[in-house]
């Protein structure tokens, strides 16, 4: 199968309504062909976009459907607002907001039940890579969300293999090492479903730049990337989408 090529920028908490129009321009004024753009912002701007080559995504969702949980914004909130996509599981809501598998896993089933597409983050963490387990770490991430929501629904996601060591750090995971890790989970899916394995998107988050994006991008097993850094400048991300 032929996988759709995906660039997902992560504006983490940046960005202003200066950046939204900017980006409104910049974005809407390019074809990116065969390349689905999607852009994640603080859930608050999410309403100020007028896309149209591209869309947008929050990056966090309550595990939540409604209720007394003060400063959540739920999933049906974010759909209503525009928003087509959103990351969960990001390793900075594992690390800073205590995330844990089953956490993530009850996010992304509350994105799938509003028509949302969960962008799924697992990655390790330096010590991790340095042990040598962290192909069972991966796998074990994504194995909670794939027993929480099923086969079916679980192939309704994108994953994004984010390698904690690699982001904002300016120390890209080798084209390698990130095919390593894609291969080795696209292969644990296809245990269960070899079409779902098959069909589903894997990218690559962690100091993706212009100039490295087409080298990862290029892997069998890596579908695109999810962006940090480079996703605040137009000119960057627009090189980066290009690329894919
Ligand atoms: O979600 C994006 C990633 O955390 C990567 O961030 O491109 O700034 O390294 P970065």
């Amino acid at each position: 199968t032929e996988r759709k090529s995906l660039v997902a920028g992560n504006w983490k908490l940046n960005g202003s309504s200066a950046l939204v129009n900017e980006m409104n321009q910049a974005l809407n004024a390019c074809d990116f062909k065969d390349t689905q753009v999607v852009v994640c912002v603080p859930s608050v701007y999410l309403g100020q976009f007028s896309a149209s080559s591209f869309d947008v995504g929050a990056q966090d969702v309550s595990s939540h459907e409604s209720g007394a949980y003060t400063g959540e914004v739920s999933a049906d909130m974010l759909a209503e607002c525009g928003a087509k996509w959103v990351i969960v599981g990001h390793s900075e809501r594992r690390t800073y907001h205590a995330e844990s598998n089953a956490v993530v896993a009850q996010k992304a089933q509350r994105a799938l039940e509003a028509g949302l597409i969960p962008i799924v983050c697992f990655g390790e963490e330096e010590s991790i890579r340095d042990s040598g387990d962290y192909v069972e770490h991966c796998v074990k991430q994504v194995a909670v969300v794939v027993e929480h929501l099923g086969i079916e629904r679980f192939a309704q996601c994108v994953l994004a293999y984010e390698p904690v060591w690699a982001i904002g750090t300016g120390k890209t995971a080798s084209p390698e090492q990130a095919q390593e890790v894609h291969q080795k989970v696209r292969e644990f899916i296809a245990q269960k479903s070899a079409e779902v394995a098959d069909g589903m998107r894997i990218l690559y988050g962690g100091s993706v730049k212009a100039d490295n994006a087409s080298e990862l991008f290029s892997q069998p097993d890596v579908d695109g990337g999810l962006i940090g850094g480079a996703s605040l400048k137009a000119d960057d991300f627009k090189a980066i989408c290009q690329s894919a």
